[in-house]
C-alpha cells in the first residue's frame, strides 16, 4: 500500500503515457491533453482512479474506435492538503486508451515559473518541474505511486525562442522552433516525469554527457563537471551498463530547491556547487547514481526512501573514492555522519530507523532525512566490510540487474539479500543484524568507523586557535578544500564572542562567501552570536538561494534569535516572489511555528 496516492494499480495500471502539452509563460499554465495506454489487471473493475492536485480537468474521453473518442464520466474530490484531489473516472467499458484535458494552476506545487528578471541572462522566461515526492500529480493527472511504471511520449509546444526539455531523449543539436517532441522508451515512475523550459543552451563533456543551462553558466558548468564521463564508466564498471542512453545535467536557476534530482537522462542540479574547484561534485555522483539505485531498482513507497538514497549516497561514495581517492571518500562520509549525530540527537526515535512505519510522516516531502541518507549508505559500508568488497560488489550488481525497472519495499530486499549475501557466505553477518539496520533506531555499535587525515588536521588547528587565539596560517588553509572549511565552523562552539568573529572574518571572509556551503553553517552561527555585520550578507544570501537545505538552517538560528523573527520575516516578504513552493512552504511554517513562542516571552 502506498498512502501517499489515491490510485489502485492492482485494478489498472498505466503503461505509456502520451501528452500533449502547450507551456503558457503569461498565464504561468500548462494545458492540453495525457492520453494514457492502460492495462487492465481487474476484469471486473468500473473505474479509473487518478491523483491531481489543483488542476482543472476540462474533459475525459475514451478511445472507442480507431481515433473515435467519446466523453466519461468523471468527479473531482475536495482536494486533501498533502494528497491532492482524487480524480475518479468511470470506465465501465475499460478503454484500453484514455484521455484526459486539463489546465494546470498558476500555483502548482511540482513546478516553478520565473519572469525572465529572475534568470541569470535576464532573457526568458523559466519554468521548470519537481515532481518528487508526489507532485507530479500537480502538472500530470497519473497514478502518482512509484508502483507504476509508464513509458511516455510528448509534444510540446511553447514560445518559439525558449527551448523545452524533458526526462526524455533531448537533442543535443535540436534548434529552437517553439514545438518539441520527446520519446522515452524505457519505463520510468512518476516522480521521475521532468520538464523544463527557458533561455538553454548545450555545451558537450563527452559524447554522451553534457550540460544544458542559461548562456552564461554553460561552460563553466561544463568544466566544473568535466570529470562525468569517468564517473558513468566507473559506475559502469562497477555494476554494469548504464541504460539510458544520454547522461545530461540541466543547471538550474538558483530558486531550484534542491541541490540536484535524478530526473532520468537529465538530471536537475543547483547552481550553487558550481564553485570552480569541483569541490562540491559529488553531487553528480550522487545523482548518476540514482541511474542504478533509484531510477532502475525503486523504492516500492516512500516509507523505504532509505533503498533509493542510502544506496545511492554509497554509490556515490564509491565513485568518489575511485575518482579522487579514499581519503576525499572519507571526508564526506565523516561529515555525513556528523550531520547524522547531529540528526538523532534531535529526532524521534522512531524516525531514527530505515523502514518506516505507515503513518511514521504525514507529508513525503518530510521523509527524506541523514537517517535515509547517510545510516542507509553506513549499512550497506557493514555490509560490504562483512562480506568484502568483491562479494558485496558482484551481490550489488546482482540486485541491480534483478529487479531492474522494478519498485520493491525493505522486506523484498531483505530477503534478497539472505538468498544471495548471509546464505551464501555463512558466517559473516546474521539476519537480527540486518533487522537491527533496518527497524531500530541509532547505528549498532560495531558498525565500521572512519576517520579522514584531512579533517583531524582542521580538529587540531581548531582547537589551537580556541585555545591560544592563534588562527591556523595561511600557509595551512590555503590547502584546505570546502569539506575541511565546512568542518572547521562545524566544529566551532554553539556561539562565538564578537571579537572571535571578527577575526575568523578578516582572516578568511567568510561573511559574503560565494560557496553556500560554507555559508550555510557561517550564517546561523552570526546570528546565534549576535554578529550584526553579517546582516546584509545574510539577506543578500537568502534572496539570491532558495535551494532548502542550504538556506533552512539560517532561517531556522533567525527565528529562534532574540529579534531575528522580524528580520526573517523581513528578508521572506521580499524573498519569496523568487522562492519556489517547496521552499515556500518550509519557510511560511517554520516562521508560523515560531510566531506564538515569541509572543509568549
Ligand atoms: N532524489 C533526491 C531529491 C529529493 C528527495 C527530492 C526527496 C524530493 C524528495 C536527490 O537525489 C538528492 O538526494 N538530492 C540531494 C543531493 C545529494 C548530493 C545528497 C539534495 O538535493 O540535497
Ligand atoms: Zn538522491
Amino acid at each position: 500500500m502506498d498512502e501517499f496516492s489515491y490510485a489502485q494499480p492492482n485494478r489498472v495500471r498505466i503503461a505509456d503515457l502520451e501528452l500533449n502539452l502547450r507551456i503558457d509563460f503569461s498565464t504561468k499554465q500548462i494545458s492540453g491533453t495525457a492520453a494514457y495506454d492502460l492495462d487492465w489487471i481487474d476484469q471486473a473493475a468500473t473505474e479509473l482512479v487518478l491523483d491531481t492536485r489543483d488542476l482543472t480537468i476540462n474533459k475525459v474521453e475514451a478511445e472507442v474506435a480507431d481515433g473515435t473518442w467519446t466523453p466519461l464520466q468523471f468527479a473531482l474530490a475536495p482536494a486533501d492538503k498533502i494528497l491532492g484531489s482524487k480524480l475518479t473516472i468511470q470506465t465501465p467499458e475499460r478503454p484500453a486508451k484514455l484521455r484526459v484535458t486539463y489546465t494546470t494552476s498558476p500555483q502548482a506545487s511540482g513546478l516553478q515559473w520565473l519572469e525572465a528578471s529572475m534568470t541569470g541572462g535576464k532573457r526568458q522566461p523559466f519554468m521548470f518541474s519537481q515532481s518528487q515526492q508526489i507532485h507530479a500529480r500537480s502538472w500530470v493527472p497519473l497514478q502518482d505511486t512509484p508502483q507504476v511504471r509508464f513509458t511516455h511520449s510528448a509534444q510540446v509546444r511553447a514560445p518559439a525562442d525558449v527551448m523545452v526539455l524533458m526526462s526524455a531523449d533531448n537533442d543535443p543539436k535540436k534548434l529552437r522552433d517553439g514545438d518539441y517532441r520527446f520519446k522515452m522508451p524505457q519505463k520510468i515512475p512518476s516522480y521521475l516525469l521532468a520538464i523544463a523550459a527557458g533561455d538553454l543552451v548545450f555545451q558537450p563533456i563527452s559524447a554522451r554527457s553534457g550540460v544544458w543551462a542559461e548562456p552564461g553558466m554553460a561552460k563553466k558548468a561544463a568544466e566544473e563537471f568535466a570529470d562525468t564521463e569517468r564517473m558513468i564508466v566507473t559506475a559502469e564498471q562497477l555494476y554494469g551498463p548504464y541504460r539510458w542512453d544520454r547522461y545530461d545535467i540541466l543547471v538550474l536557476p538558483p530558486s531550484f530547491p534542491y541541490g540536484g534530482m535524478e530526473n532520468p537522462r537529465l538530471t536537475f542540479a543547483t547552481p550553487t556547487v558550481v564553485v570552480g574547484d569541483k569541490s562540491l561534485v559529488s553531487l553528480i555522483a550522487h545523482e548518476l547514481a540514482h541511474s542504478w539505485s533509484g531510477n532502475l531498482v525503486t523504492f516500492a513507497t516512500p516509507k523505504d526512501g532509505w533503498l533509493n538514497e542510502g544506496f545511492t549516497s554509497y554509490v556515490e561514495g564509491r565513485l568518489i573514492e575511485a575518482l579522487y581517492g579514499a581519503e576525499r571518500a572519507a571526508q564526506e562520509t565523516v561529515l555525513g555522519r556528523n550531520e547524522l549525530a547531529q540528526e538523532f540527537q534531535r529526532i524521534d526515535p522512531k524516525l531514527q530507523v530505515l523502514s518506516l512505519k505507515p503513518g511514521a510522516v504525514a507529508d513525503p516531502d518530510g521523509a527524506s532525512s541523514s537517517t535515509v541518507y547517510v545510516k542507509g549508505a553506513w549499512f550497506l559500508q557493514f555490509l560490504e566490510q562483512r562480506f568484502g568488497r568483491d562479494h558485496f560488489d558482484a551481490f550489488l550488481r546482482g540486485y541491480f540487474d534483478h529487479y531492474a525497472f522494478q519498485s520493491i519495499p525493505t522486506t523484498e530486499f531483505l530477503r534478497y539479500t539472505k538468498a544471495n549475501l548471509l546464505d551464501k557466505f555463512p558466517g559473516k553477518a546474521i539476519e537480527k543484524e540486518l533487522e537491527q539496520w533496518v527497524y531500530e533506531p541509532g547505528i549498532p555499535d560495531n558498525a565500521p568507523q572512519v576517520r579522514s587525515r584531512a579533517l583531524t588536521e582542521v580538529d587540531t588547528a581548531r582547537a589551537a586557535w580556541l585555545d591560544s587565539g592563534r588562527l591556523p596560517s595561511p600557509r595551512q588553509t590555503r590547502r584546505w578544500n570546502t569539506q575541511q572549511w565546512v568542518h572547521f565552523i562545524e566544529g566551532l562552539p554553539k556561539t562565538l564572542k564578537l571579537e572571535q568573529l571578527n577575526r575568523l572574518d578578516n582572516a578568511y571572509k567568510f561573511t559574503g562567501t560565494d560557496n553556500s556551503e560554507i555559508a550555510q553553517r557561517w550564517y546561523p552561527l552570526t546570528v546565534r552570536s549576535n554578529y550584526r555585520q553579517a546582516r546584509p550578507a545574510i539577506a543578500e544570501f537568502l534572496q539570491r538561494v532558495g535551494r532548502r537545505k542550504l538556506i533552512m538552517p539560517v532561517y531556522e538560528a533567525l527565528v529562534d534569535s532574540r529579534d531575528g523573527l522580524a528580520f526573517a520575516k523581513d528578508i521572506f516578504a521580499v524573498a519569496q516572489p523568487g522562492y519556489h513552493p517547496i521552499t515556500t512552504g518550509s519557510v511560511q511554517a517554520l516562521i508560523a511555528q515560531a510566531q506564538p513562542a515569541q509572543k509568549a516571552q
